[in-house]
């Protein structure tokens, strides 16, 4: 993926990782479009930045993706860069039964939309110079956190999408998985102010510094995520999996 010049796409761009790359993609030299439910959001995103701009966009709702594709290719023709990173995180009881609301909310925001705003834009990426899509999935989608459930299978489904897209596009759209590991952001209540996880700038100052390799690499994965990424590989998986019921 070219570090400057493009016309980028970030779902989620209102608030912790979307918001904090945006504005680093912004400052390398590239328009870049935020898109989210909450407009006020995505204001305080852009400030008084030039050549950013914001787009109301519900990943729940398949008809709005349809509608939303269709005014970001008529307002943002140049786009060559989706960068799917909305999503959703909510612990879940599973010893009995319950109201499943949750799960099928997670379900239908980290893994049905990306798959459908891909769907909406890939016609169009696949005609555009230097077109790249990026999934972000999580540490979660290599070793499972035991208090979210649905939401690290989101995760590992998201990957495994991936790994079949980018087999699909190659040569056509360049595919990368961003992969975070546990960030100050408010994914979940209070986590921004959490110890131990990896404070937001200096997750994104990394991140970006890992998109400036040529080439990009296929999977962004800073220091940090190493821990639940390679476990496995590296016969560490019940090791790593036991120490995620400390978070
Ligand atoms: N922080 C971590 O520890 C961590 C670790 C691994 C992976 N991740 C992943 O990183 C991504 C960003 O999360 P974050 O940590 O930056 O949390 P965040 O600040 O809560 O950001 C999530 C963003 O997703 C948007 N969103 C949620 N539901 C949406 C919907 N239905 N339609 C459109 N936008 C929606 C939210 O905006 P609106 O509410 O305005 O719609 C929000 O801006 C997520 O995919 C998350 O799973 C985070």
């Amino acid at each position: 993926m070219k570090t400057t010049g493009n016309t980028i796409l970030v779902t989620g761009g209102g608030s912790g990782i979307g918001r904090a790359l945006a504005q680093r993609w912004h400052a390398l030299g590239n328009r870049v479009i935020v898109a989210g439910r909450r407009r006020a959001a995505l204001e305080e995103t852009i400030g008084a930045r030039d050549n950013m701009a914001a787009l109301e966009l519900d990943m729940d709702d398949p008809a709005a993706i349809r509608a939303f594709a269709g005014r970001l290719l008529a307002e943002h023709p140049d786009l060559n860069v989706l960068v799917n990173n909305a999503g959703i995180m909510r612990d879940e009881d599973v010893t009995t039964a319950r109201d499943l609301g949750d799960a099928d909310a997670t379900i239908t925001t980290n893994l049905l939309g990306p798959i459908r705003l891909i769907d909406a834009l890939v016609d169009h990426l696949r005609g555009r110079p230097d077109a790249a899509i990026v999934n972000t999935t999580s540490g979660l989608a290599f070793v499972p956190l035991k208090r979210a459930p649905t939401y690290s299978a989101t995760k590992a489904a998201l990957h495994s999408y991936t790994v079949a897209l980018r087999r699909q596009l190659a040569g056509q759209v360049e595919v990368i998985e961003l992969v975070p590991p546990a960030v100050q952001t408010e994914l979940t209540p209070g986590q921004s102010t959490r110890e131990g996880y990896l404070p937001l700038e200096a997750f994104a100052d990394e991140v970006i510094a890992l998109f400036g390799i040529v080439p990009t690499p296929p999977e962004i994965c800073v220091k940090a995520v190493q821990f639940l990424r390679a476990a496995e590989a590296e016969g560490r998986f019940d090791q790593a999996l036991a120490a995620l019921d400390t978070l």
